[in-house]
């Protein structure tokens, strides 16, 4: 089997962690060129891969203007920047994985699908949910009427205090105008999944949530802009930057701070950047708690709860069927099935991987499936294809209408809108 050649677009966190899968599986994959304007990312990228120096670029623009030089690019740049390098890879030939959100703006979403589907490209979207032994044994049990009809479904992705503030207080994350509203940002894994377990269209949503905490109200007294400015409340505070990033522990969040994880330059990186500002006092605008209701073609009705103020960073849910119910915790990477007519409860365990690390085995899986489908030229089902996740994603585009109008938003309306 020859190896299916890759170049990257976005040496940044996520794609350097989907490509780690070239340096364990050399004979599937091969990562024959790169794209980052950050030179020490790009660097450190090239030597990880043996890339040629002629094959590493400044930009997404200046890769893709080259004659074509892979099977496929991964696209990990940042939400906004999305749109372009995936419209101009596939005019190019390129399959293409691109990170989710596919893109803030909900007719971009709809033309990359469209463009896929001309150029007879594969299009897949990193729903890495999908493709964890948690989420894809729910979705089996529930194929073969292991708790009967499926009615109703209530899920709950907790975010965890720490990583709102981290990821959607003072990091990428934090603002619409910059990358995309919560709903999406976050939770389009979520409604890509509930879509998915429902198994019908969504018909309408109704949405309700705010930004609430980290605001300026909320700010403890005499509480500085900055950690490091001799906060009084230091001690006592759970968000004082210091105690989460200057640790002997350098893993992600804190390698998301600084390239350099020298605590000389994590400390820099608190002093000037946006991890060390207080946050009470960032200029974070979006929620940090939300719902949405969801009623489906087939009557099956679904309660999603997003929250900031969890203590685990998981995601927890129950699935009501006619004959029994599907517990699952994913951070205990356990499900439990209970059967009503026997009174019979099922735990299945999937032990060895941590119920978050690469989401869950995602992550790894997801490439594995991506690569099958570009060696067979796009031909063969994708589970994340870029038609089904314009479907999940136009969910999250809806719900945000909702919050923000205050109405509940009919799909097909929305759909015909765009
Ligand atoms: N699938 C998931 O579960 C998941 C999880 C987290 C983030 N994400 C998404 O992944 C994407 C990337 O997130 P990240 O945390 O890796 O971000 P990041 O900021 O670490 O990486 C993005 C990289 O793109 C580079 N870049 C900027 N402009 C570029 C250009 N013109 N050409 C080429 N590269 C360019 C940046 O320098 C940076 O290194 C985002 O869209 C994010 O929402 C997905």
């Amino acid at each position: 089997m020859k190896p299916v050649k890759v170049a990257l677009i976005g040496a940044g966190l996520r794609g350097i962690n989907y490509l780690e899968y070239a340096i364990h599986q050399p004979h599937e994959l091969q990562v024959v060129a790169v794209a980052e304007p950050v030179a020490e990312r790009r660097r450190a990228f090239q030597v990880r891969h043996g890339i040629p120096e002629d094959m590493c670029f400044e930009s997404a623009d200046a890769l893709l203007a080259s004659p074509k030089l892979a099977d496929a690019v991964l696209i990990c740049t940042q939400d906004r920047q999305h749109y372009e390098p995936t419209m101009q890879a596939l005019a190019a030939g390129y399959h293409v994985l691109l990170e989710k959100p596919m893109s803030p703006d909900p007719g971009e979403c709809i033309r990359m699908a469209e463009q896929a589907e001309r150029a007879n490209r594969v299009l897949s979207i990193c729903h890495v949910l999908r493709y964890t032994p948690f989420f894809s044994t729910i979705k089996e049990l529930l194929d073969r009427g292991a708790i009967g009809r499926l009615m109703s479904i209530q899920h709950n992705e907790n975010v965890g205090y720490w990583h709102q503030a981290h990821s959607f207080v003072r990091g990428n994350w934090r603002r619409k105008d910059e990358s995309s509203p919560m709903i999406l940002a976050k939770s389009c894994h979520d409604l890509d999944i509930l879509a998915w377990l429902a198994d019908s269209e969504c018909v309408r949503v109704s949405s309700f949530g705010s930004l609430t905490h980290f605001t300026a109200a909320e700010a403890p007294a005499g509480a500085p802009l900055r950690c490091l400015d001799g906060c009084p409340v230091a001690d006592g505070c759970l968000y004082y930057a210091p105690r989460q990033y200057l640790t002997d522990n350098t893993d992600w969040p804190t390698s998301a701070i600084s390239d350099d994880p020298s605590y000389e330059a994590r400390y820099r990186a608190l002093q000037d950047g946006p991890y060390g500002r207080c946050v009470y006092h960032c200029d974070n605008d979006v929620v940090d708690h939300q719902v949405v209701n969801m009623e489906f073609a087939n009557a099956v009705t679904v309660a999603f709860t997003m929250s900031a103020f969890t203590r685990d960073v998981s995601r927890t849910l129950k699935l009501m069927g006619t004959k029994g119910e599907i517990r699952g915790a994913m951070e205990k990477n356990e499900i439990e099935i209970v059967h009503f007519g026997s009174g019979k409860v099922e735990t299945i365990s999937f032990g060895g991987v941590d119920g978050h690390v690469g989401h869950g085995g995602g992550d790894m899986r997801l490439v594995k499936d991506f690569l099958r489908l570009v060696r067979a030229d796009g031909k063969g089902d994708s589970l994340t294809s870029a038609q089904r996740s314009v479907q999940s994603h136009l969910i999250a585009f809806a719900s945000e209408q909702s919050r923000v109008d205050g109405q509940v938003v009919s799909l097909e309306q929305f759909a015909r809108q765009q």
